[in-house]
């Protein structure tokens, strides 16, 4: 038997004929070494595996004809390949086309420098990755999966993009909507449920007017028809003594994570800064939240995140340093840090000090009024999460009010169809409609 090295590199979270077609042809130039993309190299470039990497990595190792499987840190496979030497790197005959082109080149320059070969396997026709994911979205998930997914999220990727989903439909845009830049997929990671736009779509005040039970329905509406992970806006959390109830509740329903902020009183929405009268809750009984609400939770995967009003209350980063480090000491799993200042000077000097002080703790923020800032920019300050709080509500709420005065004012809708979606489009907007 030849004794000569092969390497393969795949994500193999979806294994299907393809892959073991590749891995039998490689089978034939030597001994195979699999290298499995991690998470985080699969998340650099696409969605994150259904599996994680020592899931995918048990089921290559029992795959017929792999010797060796070894983790890809990268979508690049040259790191490997320098440790490997390969005299063979077998791969899909796919990546001459397209966005792995030149990932495919840096393959053939590398092993050049020590005689290796690639060999291009002819594509299996009629089955891919691609169409398995769309046939398993349709299943839809389990709450325990989408719980789990928010974490394996936040270790995976450099910056978690979050945006606010009110409903069945918006939950559906956020699932589904995605743009290609440089051919990498770029889309949202999960759904913000925001106290705001729950208040506001029912005509009341951000003053925790609106129950959790009321907020609960919407939340089940989204939930019917996604699969991405939810972070809850539970404003205040409450009374302790309800908090744990809460957080029971979002962690059956599959919510990944709860983010309560450490005011008290009749709250009312950050944006308002100083105009309107911000008590913050004292250190000691906010830590006493956070620890009551740790208890409660049944699974390790369910996050808390303490959101700090420091500066919302118009105090400085003394106090909500001193916060961030005693809420950290509490046990809480992430610190979101809010302003509604316009420069985003505060978060940036925040985040510096924070992350001398702790590396590895989540940091969630909420650029409403910050939102010049682009999200390379954030995730190089240290941030995680970015949530995108409000925007689903706000950019309908125009587009409804022109409608309704554009029927008022031509005494009919004709002149609102180009404001409108068509019939035929919203006919087939949602399957099964037809
Ligand atoms: C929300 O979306 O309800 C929030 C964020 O809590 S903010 O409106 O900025 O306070
Ligand atoms: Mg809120």
């Amino acid at each position: 038997m030849s004794q000569k090295k092969v390497y393969v590199g795949m994500s193999a979270d979806i294994i299907h004929p393809g892959h073991l077609n590749i891995i039998r042809e490689a089978q034939k130039f030597g001994t195979v070494t699999v290298g499995v993309l991690t998470d985080s190299a699969i998340a650099s470039y696409k969605r994150l595996p259904y599996l994680n990497y020592k899931q995918r990595a048990m089921i290559v190792e029992s795959l017929k004809g792999v010797d060796n499987v070894i983790p890809q840190e990268t979508l690049d496979y040259v790191p490997n390949l320098n440790l490997i030497k390969p005299d063979f790197v077998v791969h899909g005959d796919d990546w001459k086309e397209g966005v792995q082109r030149e990932t495919r080149q840096k393959v053939i320059d590398a092993i050049s420098q020590w005689g290796g070969k690639l060999i291009d396997v002819p594509y299996t026709q009629g089955i891919s990755s691609t169409q398995l994911n769309e046939k398993l979205k349709e299943i839809g998930t389990t709450p325990q999966i989408r719980l789990k997914r928010l974490r394996r999220l936040i270790n995976a990727r450099p910056l978690v993009r979050i945006c606010e989903s009110h409903s069945g439909l918006t939950g559906l845009i956020i699932e589904n909507t995605k743009v290609f830049i440089n051919g990498i997929v770029k889309e949202f990671d999960g759904m913000w449920s925001s106290s705001l736009v729950d208040s506001t779509l029912r005509g009341k005040p951000d003053i925790e007017a609106v129950d959790l039970t009321t907020r609960l329905q919407s939340l089940n509406d989204i939930l019917e028809c996604t699969t991405k992970p939810i972070i809850f806006d539970d404003d205040t959390g409450g009374k302790i003594e309800h908090f744990a109830f809460t957080v029971r509740t979002l962690e059956r329903s599959g919510v990944s994570a709860v983010i309560i902020e450490d005011k008290i009183g009749l709250k009312k929405n950050s944006l308002l800064g100083t105009d309107a009268v911000q008590t913050q809750d004292s250190i000691e009984n906010f830590c006493d939240k956070i620890k009551v609400g740790k208890k409660a939770q049944v699974t390790d995967d369910f996050i808390i995140i303490a959101r700090i009003e420091s500066f919302i209350a118009g105090k400085g980063l003394n106090d909500a340093m001193e916060r961030a480090l005693a809420y950290i000491d509490s046990g809480v799993d992430g610190i979101m840090i809010h302003s509604k200042d316009k420069s985003g000077e505060d978060i940036k000097e925040f985040c510096s000090v924070l992350r001398d002080k702790n590396k590895t703790i989540p940091i969630v923020v909420v650029p409403t009024t910050f939102n010049h800032i682009p999200e390379d920019e954030l995730q190089s300050w240290g941030i995680n999460v970015v949530i995108y709080a409000n925007h689903m509500l706000r950019s309908s709420y125009p587009a409804m009010f022109n409608t309704a005065k554009s029927i008022l004012t031509y005494g009919r809708s004709y002149e609102a169809n180009d404001l409108c979606m068509s019939v035929k489009e919203i006919l087939e907007l949602i399957p099964g409609t037809k």
